[in-house]
């Protein structure tokens, strides 16, 4: 191959180098990978309506998301152990991510603390990403560490109160090497298993669900953070969900069906989030993720509501094919390209974009 250009040719870098289970664990849908495979298809069938001679003198990508001025609409989502694809991990997120003034979600499953990552010369922006943990506690413990790290908002994800069923990763194989560890969560209880009894209920029998999160929940972590605290939800699909999350005091949402890996049959993120933008009707701010791939979908996303995209597995994957300078790359690859889509929509800046730049057969007007 040629030097890398777009986020697949990362992605084919990453697969020719990576263990094929690690492969598995990083790139697999939930079940038969409906939802996954959808998540990738669903941008590209979208089409755009190129505008001509519009004015462009000027154009940027800037934005503000929780009073945070950002230099585009790109966030690094939280994904675990990203030492499993490069050695060294988080670190190289990070450093990918302060070269290009990219907020990073930190994974409350990563292996590097978020101390060691906002001590760095120059840290990242860091937004930090966790579970309701099984006692209330260790939620609000977590989210606190985090928030005196420097930690500039939480990101509480809530489409995977249990795993998914991970049949192509079952198949590899993979498993947690002994090196990696979830240094976050040390110490806290975990989830109280049982084995299920012969024949009994594989799920319900487990005891899993005792401790499985509810609005109560969320309602009591959002009172406990200090005001002012940005608290988002991701994994938010369902527009009746999101009017829930506004009742909750949340300020904003991920559209996120966590790349395919939970629940198959999901639909796209792109099918899923005009109904939860029309929903929420601007109140708090919506970002998507799942299959972004191009600054086309970029584009598109903002289009149907989003005020801008996470990016999970392209990170991986550029980890995994070149460290921090690879992820630093892909990120200008895919800001170029949503610049070069808004110039040719004519879109002067982000707040040009909205669903005019969709070409709806007929009805071009
Ligand atoms: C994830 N995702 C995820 N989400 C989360 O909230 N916490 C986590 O620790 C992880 N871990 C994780 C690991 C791996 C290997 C993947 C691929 C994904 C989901 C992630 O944040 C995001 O929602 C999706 O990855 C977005 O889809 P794309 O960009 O991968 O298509």
């Amino acid at each position: 191959m040629t030097a890398p250009l777009c986020a697949q040719d990362y992605a084919e870098l990453a697969r020719a180098r990576l263990d094929p289970a690690i492969w598995a664990w990083l790139e697999s849908g939930g079940a038969d990978e409906r939802t996954a495979r959808a998540n990738i298809d669903a941008w590209p069938a979208l089409q755009l309506r190129g505008r001509a001679l519009r004015p462009l003198a000027g154009a940027h990508t800037r934005l503000e998301l929780n009073g945070q001025a950002l230099a585009h609409p790109i966030l690094i989502a939280p994904t675990a152990w990203h030492g499993l694809v490069h050695p060294d991990g988080e670190t190289a997120t990070s450093l990918a991510a302060a070269a290009t003034g990219t907020p990073y979600i930190l994974s409350a499953q990563s292996g590097t603390a978020i101390e060691t990552l906002a001590a760095l010369p120059e840290p990242p922006l860091l937004w930090f990403q966790l579970y309701a943990q099984r006692r209330r506690e260790d939620t609000l413990a977590l989210a606190t560490r985090a928030l005196q790290a420097g930690a500039r908002a939480l990101v509480l994800t809530v489409d995977a109160p249990v795993n998914g069923v991970r049949n192509a990763e079952q198949r590899s194989g993979f498993r947690v090497p002994d090196t990696i560890r979830s240094v976050h969560l040390d110490g806290l209880s975990p989830p109280a298993a049982r084995p299920a009894p012969p024949g009994g209920s594989p799920l319900f029998g487990s005891g899993l669900l005792e401790s499985a999160p509810t609005w109560d929940d969320v309602a009591w972590l959002r009172d406990r953070l200090p005001a002012g605290t940005p608290l988002w939800l991701k994994g938010i699909l369902d527009p009746e969900d999101a009017l829930l999350a506004l009742a909750h005091g949340v300020d904003g949402l991920i559209v996120s069906n966590h790349g395919g890996r939970c629940l198959d049959t999901l639909p796209a993120t792109c099918d899923a989030l005009p109904a939860v933008a029309q929903a929420v009707a601007g109140r708090i701010p919506l970002l998507v993720d799942g299959g972004i791939r191009r600054g086309t979908d970029i584009l598109k996303a903002l289009a149907l509501g989003a005020r801008g995209v996470l990016i999970g597995r392209p990170v991986l994957h550029a980890l995994a094919a070149g460290g921090a300078p690879a992820l630093a790359h892909l990120v200008q690859v895919l800001r170029g390209e949503l610049e070069v889509a808004m110039a040719l929509t004519g879109c002067r800046t982000l707040g040009d974009i909205g669903p005019g730049v969709l070409w709806v057969p007929g009805q071009a007007a």
